[in-house]
């Protein structure tokens, strides 16, 4: 079965640790059930997580998720078959938005907008990259 990808970003709404928590273990439990795997970089005024798996599955994820009250301005800025996962062991990784991408000034100047795809999937190499390290 072909696999998709799909990245978007959006603004969080009401983020604490315990939203994300409960975002997080949802996301798991879901995605295990799904096929899913994928990463979800996080930070107060940033969201930007990658799905992968069976195209239906990625599909209907995606629209639960935009339609999700704990965040708001969602845009799909990847969405393309896959031959390989970039997150195999990963229900959802989960990172803590560290200074690699986007500063805070970039993200209220638009960084978001302007982005290409290329920019966006390059995130989440490096992540994988840094993952893979012993
Ligand atoms: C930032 C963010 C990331 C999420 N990631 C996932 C995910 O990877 N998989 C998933 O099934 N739900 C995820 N959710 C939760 C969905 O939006 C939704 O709450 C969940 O799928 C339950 O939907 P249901 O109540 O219709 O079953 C995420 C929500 C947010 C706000």
């Amino acid at each position: 079965m072909s696999l998709l990808r799909i990245i978007y970003t959006s603004r969080p709404f009401g983020f604490d640790t315990a939203t994300l928590n409960s975002i997080l273990v949802h996301a798991r439990q879901a995605n295990a059930r799904d096929d899913i795997t994928g990463a979800l970089i996080c930070r107060e005024d940033i969201y930007m997580q990658l799905l992968e798996g069976p195209e239906p599955a990625v599909r209907s994820a995606v629209a639960r998720i935009m339609h999700d009250d704990r965040h708001l301005e969602v845009k799909i800025h990847v969405e393309r078959p896959v031959s390989e996962r970039m997150f195999a062991q990963w229900a959802m990784l989960h990172d803590p938005a560290t200074s690699w991408i986007w500063s805070r000034a970039d993200v209220t100047n638009d960084a978001i907008q302007d982005a290409t795809p290329q920019e966006v999937e390059a995130f989440f190499t490096k992540l994988r990259d840094e993952q893979a390290r012993p």
